[in-house]
């Protein structure tokens, strides 16, 4: 499928202009339909029962499953679906036996998911050390490097910024923290959407990722493990070999971390969003941000009055652009952009309040995020309606 054929499966883009993919995305028909035939045709529970119904169910949920894992590169390990990647990241914080004097490092950039799990951990006697990455948000991996040492149990690091945009040296941090025998999880909630993703190739050990920022429904999302080595945070139905009256024996793969019925149709319905992914190449999508992003930037950083926080255009970098307007709050900005000329953006700290510490902007940035169905005239509309607001600021 061409990409500036997708337009016309997201129905909201003909009425609005939705500029806030990183929040959450827009959903395409083929998704939507693909739940509805779970819920009117063949709804049933799965791994269970014996009836034609939950045969047919299981077998497009494992299906589902076997594309998202694969999808993510993620074929040599274990994928346990979540609901999202606060889930996900919980389920690692939660599930290592961790040790009073046990290290982790985690940085500055991350979004509170990928933060506060990390802090909590110090009623165990965890100790924190934080990264902060350069004034455009680059993490360095010489500064992993001096932290990282062998008291080091995970190191917890985003793959792109859900603020700056900026992708971070996610395979040199694996290599570094395998040296020390350090464990990585690498937060793929801004990636896995946007750019190809092999955690194969990272060599990370967990990877976490949300199925409602990737065209998928809410209440969806994975956490990857290179080893099923995490204790499961659930026990019950569907997660165990068998039980007694005494004991019990832990099911031996994904089922160990899916206990309960788990989000049949939306599964099914991220594993068509995966379709829909590949159909149109990550790639493509890629280039495609790529370009809408560099539109953006040059626009954006022509205005008087603007300023761009994080990284200018270059490779290391998504389709997420920050920014700042003299004078104004950034809600004050986003409500203008929604009522002139519906625009939908996020405006605030991002859920990520100690980065806006560390930039000095306490009431945040306004963020624009771009995804496979935006497209140039939008975009001009955008630096149009701020090139507008600006002038009034003067
Ligand atoms: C980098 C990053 N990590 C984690 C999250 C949390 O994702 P969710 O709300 O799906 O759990 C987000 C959401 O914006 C994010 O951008």
């Amino acid at each position: 499928m061409r990409i500036e054929e997708s337009r016309k499966d997201f129905p909201i883009t003909n009425d609005l202009i939705y500029l806030d993919s990183a929040a959450t995305s827009l959903t395409p028909i083929q998704v939507v339909n693909e739940m509805n035939d779970y819920d009117l045709r063949y709804r049933a529970n799965i791994g269970r029962g014996v009836h034609r119904l939950s045969v047919v169910a299981t077998e497009r949920y494992k299906n589902a499953h076997d594309k998202i894992k694969t999808f993510i590169g993620g074929d040599g390990g274990t994928l346990a679906v979540t609901k999202n990647t606060t889930e996900a990241i919980g389920m690692v914080a939660g599930g290592i036996r961790w040790e009073s004097g046990d290290r982790v490092v985690a940085t500055v950039l991350e979004h509170h998911s990928n933060f506060l799990p990390w802090l909590r951990l110090r009623e165990y006697g965890v100790k924190i050390d934080i990264v902060r990455p350069d004034s455009d948000g680059y993490l360095n991996p010489d500064s992993f490097e001096s932290v990282i040492s062998d008291k080091t149990r995970l190191a917890a690091i985003t793959h792109a910024s859900n603020v700056l945009g900026n992708i971070t040296p996610v395979k040199e941090i694996a290599d570094i923290c395998h040296q020390h025998d350090a464990l990585l999880l690498v937060d793929g909630a801004q990636s896995v959407p946007h750019i190809p993703v092999d955690v194969s190739d990272i060599g990370c050990d967990y990877f976490s990722f949300s199925g409602h920022k990737m065209l998928g429904p809410t209440g969806t999302g994975g956490l990857w493990m290179r080893r099923p080595d995490l204790k499961p945070l659930h026990i019950g139905g569907g997660s165990i070999e068998s039980a007694t009256a005494e004991n019990f024996t832990a099911a031996s793969g994904e089922e160990k971390y899916e206990a309960g019925t788990p989000p049949v149709g939306g599964t099914i319905g991220l594993g068509r969003a995966v379709d829909y992914l590949n159909d149109i190449g990550m790639d493509t999508i890629r280039r495609h941000e790529e370009r809408l992003t560099g539109r953006i930037i040059d626009g954006l950083s022509a205005i008087d009055h603007v300023k761009i926080v994080g990284p200018y255009f270059d490779e290391r970098r998504i389709g997420v652009v920050s920014f700042v307007m003299d004078g104004m709050h950034p809600h004050e900005v986003a409500h203008i952009l929604d009522e002139a000329s519906a625009i939908m953006v996020r405006s605030g700290e991002h859920c990520c309040m100690p980065l806006m510490q560390h930039l000095g902007l306490e009431s945040g940035t306004v963020r624009v995020s771009t995804y496979l169905y935006n497209n140039p005239e939008e975009v001009d509309m955008l630096t149009a309606t701020i090139e507008e607001i600006s002038r009034k600021v003067s």
